[in-house]
């Protein structure tokens, strides 16, 4: 079995405490990268009800709430806690090295452009 690498997708010292940016984690994958309570999150950009661009959203605490239709996720887990999402959004390894916050998305995670509204 071969490991999923881990790619470089940002700085550790542009964010701030709740900071949250869409980043390209490679595959074609869109990814959400999030800093809370000084532990590092990446996630799917995309959110499992109709693809909305998540970092839209807003982000308290754990719980990360899309722009749309205003479902949510807890980041942690990427496990849904309010409605109309049903379904859970992907979640991936991250780890500091340095500056360097860097995440494990695997090649099955490409995924469709987002949501245009
Ligand atoms: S697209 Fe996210 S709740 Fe509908």
């Amino acid at each position: 079995m071969t490991g999923t690498a881990f790619r470089a997708l940002a700085k550790a010292s542009q964010f701030s405490e709740g900071a949250m940016i869409a980043v390209a984690g490679g595959h074609g994958a869109d990814v959400l990268l999030a800093r809370v309570e000084g532990e590092w999150f990446a996630v799917s950009n995309l959110c499992s009800h109709l693809r909305a661009e998540l970092h839209r959203g807003t982000l308290s605490g754990h719980r990360l709430a899309c722009p749309l239709h205003g479902g949510a996720f807890d980041i942690r887990n990427g496990a849904p806690i309010a409605g109309p999402v049903c379904r859970p959004i992907e979640t991936y390894p991250v780890r500091l090295r340095g500056d360097a916050v860097e995440v494990a998305v695997p090649e099955q995670a490409a995924q469709q452009p987002g949501f245009e509204w």
